[in-house]
């Protein structure tokens, strides 16, 4: 039987293809205010100034491309059972090919009825406007996980990483919850690897590798001892 990577990412992932994360020094979160973009708040305060700021990152994600980190983990299938638990709302993980994708933040390409959350559709990398209703006559709104709204799929996610044998965290600042207590869901014999060029403390995770690399360079390092690896480790 295959043993089963979980891979947690986050923003850094994406970053080497042109998307900017949220806290670092050029992230986001220093060009807008999330209590003004990214809260329902925000949505029922300045609808217009919400759907500008995800029909901006919908237009960019057009022109961008997965990166060797992407790709790397879509290579890793070949030997392991790899799940991906992506907090990002990119969708390069799709596009570089990978079989298992859950987004706990939601998806740019997807949107979703104001009257009913179960109805979602496609929207690829169109803009969504004022008056875009959905099929039962409201407002179409971000597929999106905002700040303080239920996290849908989290217990989905906690299932997911509690069948880990490895753990790959790639790219996240494990700032937000309740996505970075999942690495808490680990079996006690899991590996964890994390691959991030930033300050993280993580002191508190065992058996725990820290590889302070880039994510494009990072991560298929990591890929190619894993599938060099004899099945017994
Ligand atoms: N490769 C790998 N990691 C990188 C790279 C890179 N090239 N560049 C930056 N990073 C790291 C940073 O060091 C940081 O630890 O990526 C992390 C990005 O952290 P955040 O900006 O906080 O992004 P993330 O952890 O994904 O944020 C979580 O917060 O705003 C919300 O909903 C949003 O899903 C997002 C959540």
């Amino acid at each position: 039987m295959k043993k089963k990577v979980v891979v947690l990412t986050g923003a850094g992932i994406s970053a080497e293809s042109g998307i900017k994360t949220f806290r670092d020094s050029d992230g986001l979160w220093e060009e807008y205010r999330i209590e003004d973009v990214a809260t329902y708040d925000a949505w029922l305060r300045n609808p217009a100034l919400v759907l500008d700021f995800y029909n901006k990152r919908r237009m960019q994600l057009a022109t961008v491309v997965p990166n060797p980190a992407h790709h790397a983990l879509v290579k890793l299938e070949q030997k392991y059972e790899v799940k991906i638990v992506t907090q990002n709302v990119d969708d390069l993980h799709e596009r570089a090919g990978s079989s298992s994708i859950l987004h706990l933040h939601g998806e740019l390409t997807k949107v979703r009825s104001t009257a009913n959350p179960e109805l979602v559709t496609d929207i690829g990398y169109s803009e969504i406007k004022q008056g875009d209703k959905c099929a039962l006559g409201s407002q179409l709104r971000p597929h999106i996980v905002w700040f303080g709204e239920a996290v849908p799929l989290i217990e989905d996610a906690a299932e997911i990483t509690m069948q880990a044998d490895i753990l790959l965290v790639i790219g996240t600042s494990l700032a937000v919850y309740p996505a970075a207590g999942l690495v808490n869901y680990v079996p006690a014999h899991c590996r964890i690897f994390l691959v991030d060029p930033g300050d993280l403390q993580v002191r508190w995770i065992n058996n725990l590798e820290f590889v302070r690399e880039k994510a494009g360079t990072g991560v298929p390092a990591i890929v190619g001892r894993l599938l060099s690896e004899d099945d017994n480790n």
